[in-house]
C-alpha cells in the first residue's frame, strides 16, 4: 500500500443541540465521518475524533424551563440518551463532551481575549423586540406576525414562509411573543460585535477559503466555495458582502459570560465551535492520565501540544446549512486569536425519504431510535447511505425499495455469498487449508491496486465509488467461482486440487473486500477477520493485499432484508389514516371543531374502537399562543398553538390552525390558555390557509337546538407536547 508519513488527525463532526434526540440527518453525518476515521485508522494514521453536545442558547434554556429543569441537567438528560444511538450504529467518537464544560467556557472566554486584543471586537447598541411578560429579548424566531409584504398571519421574524419575503422582525405587522402571547416592546441594549468585515478579516478569509491546505488539497468543496463567493460579494447596492457578527446575548441567556461584560452572553454559535476544542482537550486531559498509567511511552502529549503540531489537520464533517458558521467565523475566529485554522470542511447534503425533505415535527422521516429498536442491522444502513454519499454537496435519499434492493442484492447476494459457498467446501474438503496452485503474485497485486484505489475514494469521501469498485471486483470473483463449478470439481476426487485452488481464490477475494469494507461494516469485518479467518486482531488496511491460508467453518453472517421488517419503519409515520366511515365523515374531520360552513356535520360514533385505534390519534396537550379573527368567517379563529415541537434548527413550531370557535371565544381569553389537540391529523389546506391540526372541545349532539361549544382545559400542571390518552 502506499503509506504516506503519518498523518495526524483530529476530526469532528457538527455538535448537536441538546434540546432534541439525534435524527437521521445526524447519524449519517456520524457515519459519514465515522467511515473516514475507520479508514484513517486502518490505514496507521493518528486520529483523535470528537463530538459534544451544542448545551447553549434560547431555545434550550425555554425548553429546560418548560420541562422543569436546570439548564444543566436539561442538556445532562439528553447527554445520557447519545451513547445508545452512537453504540447502536457502530459510530465510535474518541469522546464526547458538552459546550458547557469547564474547558469551553476557559477556551472560549480566552479566545474572546485574543480577540478582542486582536483590536476586532466592539461594542454597538441596538434595538431589539424585548417581551415584557417573560422578561427577555426575544431572538427572531420568537416573534411572529404578519408578514410586512403580503399579510400572510403568524410568519417568524425574519423571513415570510408564503411569500419568501425576507425582513426584520421589527417590521412584522401586529408581532407577538411565540412565548408568552405579549405584543413585543422596542428596547435598546449594548452588543458585542466581531469586526469580521475590517480588511484584514476579509482579506484572511478571501485567502484561506480559495487556497489549498498543506496537503494540496482545497480547504473547501468546489460548491462550497462558489457559495461562500457570493457571500464576499456586495451587490450594487452596497448590500450584502461581510457584515460584523453580534457575538453577545443579554441575560437570561444559557451561555458562556463574557469577560468583563457584567449580565452579557456569548452567542450560542460563538462558543459552540469552540465546543470542538473543548472536548478535544477533555480527550487529552484524561487520555493523558490513562497513558501515563498504561502506556508510559505515550505521556507528555498534550492538547496544546499536539494542536501546536503544524502537521496536525483539523478536519470538520457539517451539512450544508451551516456552512456559513464553519467557512467565515469558525476560520477567523481561530486565525485571529492565533490558533490553528481548520484543514478541511466537508460538506453534506440532507436526508431526503423518497424524494421529500424530511420534517421531524410532522412525524415523516426516518427515527434511527425506531430502527434500532426494530433490530434492523446498523450496518445495512452503513452501507446504504455510504452506497450514497460522493463527498459532493448532495441530499441523500433513503428509499425503502432502493435500501432493500441494495443490501439484498449487494451486501448478501454479492458478498456475504462469496464466504458461504466458498468456505464449505474448503471446511468440508481441506480441513480449513486453503491452496493456491501456480502464481499467486497476480492476485496480490490486482488487490493492492484495487485497495489503493478505494483508500483514494474513500479519502474523498466518495464512498459511492469505492463501493462500485468494490462491488464490481465481487462480481468477478462470484464470476470466476462459478466458472470454476466447484459443485462439479467437489464431485470428483481427482479434481480436488482445482477445487481448492478456486474456493482459495474466492475466499481471497473475500478477505481482501471484507478489509475494504471494515470502515463501512465494521462489525461484521471483525467477525470475518476473528471468527472466520482466525486473527487474533481486527483488519489492518495492509491486510488487502495479503493471502489467507485457513479459513473456519462459515458462521451465518448477515441476514436479508425482509421488506416487511423494514416496512415497519415507516409506520408510525406513513401508515394511512384510518378508513373514515362515510366521505361525510371524512370531510367533517377537518380542522375545525364545528366544521366549517359548507362541510357536513361529523357522524355520531357507533361502535366501538380498539385500543390499538384510538392510540393512533395523537392527542397532546397544547398552549394557544396566538388567536385571531379569521377575515372573511364569522365561525373560524385562527389559533398559533405551541405542542412543545421544534423544527430542525431546534427552533419552537407553532401549528396553525383553524377552529369553529369564534361564536364561543374572543381570540384575546384564549392567549396563554391550554387546550387539547389531535396532532396527527392531516394538514388541511382550505380557504384561508393551512390547517394543521384540531382542538378539541365539547358540544350537544344536536348544537343547533342546544348551542354551545367548550374547550377542553387540562388540570394546572398539564405542559405542551404532553400525550393525552
Ligand atoms: O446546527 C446545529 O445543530 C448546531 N448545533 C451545530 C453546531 S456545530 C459546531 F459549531 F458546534
Ligand atoms: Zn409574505
Amino acid at each position: 500500500m502506499n503509506t504516506p508519513t503519518k498523518r495526524r488527525l483530529f476530526v469532528t463532526t457538527a455538535l448537536p443541540y441538546a434540546n432534541g434526540a439525534f435524527h437521521i440527518g445526524h447519524i449519517m453525518e456520524y457515519i459519514q465521518a465515522d467511515i473516514w476515521v475507520r479508514l484513517q485508522r486502518m490505514l496507521g494514521h493518528e486520529v483523535h475524533f470528537v463530538g459534544a453536545d451544542d448545551a447553549h442558547g434560547a431555545p434550550i434554556m425555554i425548553a429546560a424551563e418548560k420541562a422543569r429543569k436546570t439548564p444543566q441537567q436539561f442538556v445532562a438528560d439528553i447527554a445520557a440518551t447519545r451513547g445508545a444511538y452512537l453504540d447502536g450504529f457502530h459510530i465510535r467518537f474518541d469522546n464526547w463532551h458538552s459546550t458547557d464544560a469547564p474547558e469551553n467556557h476557559e477556551l472560549a472566554q480566552d479566545i474572546y481575549r485574543a480577540l478582542r486584543k486582536a483590536g476586532l471586537i466592539y461594542t454597538r447598541e441596538i434595538e431589539q423586540f424585548y417581551d415584557p411578560v417573560k422578561g427577555m429579548f426575544l431572538p427572531d424566531r420568537y416573534i411572529k406576525g404578519h408578514c410586512p409584504k403580503c399579510g400572510a398571519a403568524d410568519q417568524y421574524g425574519d423571513a415570510c414562509e408564503v411569500c419568501g419575503a425576507v425582513y426584520g422582525p421589527t417590521e412584522l405587522k401586529q408581532p407577538y411573543s411565540v412565548l408568552s402571547g405579549a405584543t413585543p416592546e422596542l428596547r435598546k441594549s449594548e452588543h458585542y460585535f466581531f469586526q469580521l468585515s475590517s480588511p484584514r478579516c476579509a482579506d484572511f478569509l478571501r485567502d484561506w477559503t480559495h487556497s489549498a491546505n498543506a496537503q494540496g488539497a482545497p480547504h473547501l468543496q468546489p460548491e462550497v466555495l462558489n457559495k461562500v463567493r457570493e457571500w464576499f460579494t456586495a451587490d450594487e447596492a452596497g448590500h450584502g458582502g461581510l457584515a460584523d457578527w453580534d457575538i453577545s446575548r443579554d441575560a437570561p441567556y444559557f451561555g458562556i459570560e463574557i469577560p468583563d461584560a457584567p449580565g452579557k452572553y456569548f452567542y450560542v454559535w460563538l462558543d459552540a465551535p469552540i465546543g470542538y476544542l473543548a472536548s478535544l482537550k477533555n480527550h487529552f486531559d484524561k487520555g493523558q492520565a490513562a497513558r501515563h498509567w498504561h502506556v508510559p511511552s505515550r505521556t507528555g502529549q498534550s492538547f496544546e501540544q499536539f494542536m501546536d503540531d503544524p502537521q496536525v489537520e483539523q478536519i470538520h464533517f457539517i451539512g450544508k446549512d451551516i456552512i456559513y458558521f464553519h467557512t467565515l467565523f469558525w476560520p477567523a475566529t481561530l486565525q485571529f486569536s492565533g490558533r490553528k485554522t481548520p484543514t478541511q470542511v466537508n460538506v453534506h447534503g440532507f436526508v431526503t425519504v423518497g424524494g421529500e425533505k424530511m420534517s421531524k415535527s410532522r412525524g415523516t422521516g426516518i427515527s434511527p431510535l425506531r430502527y434500532l429498536e426494530l433490530n434492523l442491522n446498523p450496518e445495512w444502513l452503513r452501507y446504504y447511505l455510504a452506497a450514497k454519499l460522493s463527498g459532493r454537496v448532495e441530499d441523500v435519499d433513503f428509499t425503502p425499495d432502493d435500501f432493500v434492493a441494495r443490501v439484498n442484492s449487494d451486501l448478501i447476494g454479492k458478498y456475504v455469498n462469496i464466504a458461504s459457498r466458498a468456505a464449505k467446501f474448503i471446511t468440508q474438503y481441506f480441513d480449513g487449508r486453503l491452496g493456491y496452485f501456480g502464481a499467486t503474485r497476480e492476485l496480490e497485486d490486482s488487490a493492492r491496486a484495487l485497495a489503493n484505489d478505494v483508500a483514494a475514494s474513500l479519502d474523498a469521501r466518495d464512498y459511492a465509488r469505492a463501493l462500485r469498485e468494490i462491488m464490481a471486483h465481487a462480481d468477478r470473483i462470484n464470476t470466476a467461482f462459478d466458472a470454476a463449478q466447484p459443485w462439479l470439481l467437489a464431485k470428483d476426487d481427482r479434481r480436488r486440487g482445482e477445487l481448492q485452488d478456486a474456493s482459495s481464490r474466492a475466499l481471497a477475494g473475500f478477505w481482501s473486500i471484507s478489509v475494504m469494507l471494515a470502515p463501512i461494516l465494521p462489525a461484521t469485518a471483525s467477525r470475518v477477520a476473528r471468527e472466520l479467518f482466525g486473527l487474533d486482531r481486527d483488519f489492518l488496511w495492509d491486510d488487502a493485499a495479503t493471502l489467507p491460508h485457513h479459513v473456519r467453518p462459515y458462521q451465518h453472517l448477515m441476514q436479508r432484508i425482509d421488506p416487511k421488517q423494514l416496512a415497519r419503519l415507516f409506520e408510525p409515520a406513513m401508515a394511512p389514516a384510518p378508513e373514515p366511515a362515510s366521505a361525510a365523515t371524512h370531510k367533517a374531520t377537518s380542522t375545525a371543531v364545528a366544521p366549517p360552513k359548507g362541510q357536513a356535520e361529523p357522524a355520531t360514533p357507533t361502535g366501538t374502537v380498539s385500543i390499538d385505534d384510538f392510540a393512533r390519534i395523537d392527542l397532546r396537550i397544547v398552549r394557544i399562543v396566538h388567536a385571531e379573527a379569521v377575515e372573511g368567517s364569522t365561525k373560524l379563529l385562527r389559533l398559533a398553538l405551541d405542542a412543545g415541537e421544534t423544527d430542525a434548527h431546534g427552533q419552537p413550531r407553532l401549528r396553525n390552525v383553524f377552529s369553529g370557535i369564534a361564536a364561543a371565544y374572543k381570540p384575546e381569553d384564549l392567549v396563554g390558555r391550554l387546550t387539547v389537540m389531535v396532532a396527527n391529523l392531516a394538514p388541511r389546506k382550505m380557504k384561508f390557509g393551512v390547517s394543521e391540526g384540531m382542538v378539541l372541545a365539547a358540544s350537544h349532539d344536536d348544537e343547533k337546538a342546544q348551542p354551545g361549544i367548550y374547550l377542553l382545559d387540562p388540570y394546572p400542571g398539564a405542559q405542551p407536547g404532553m400525550r393525552v390518552r
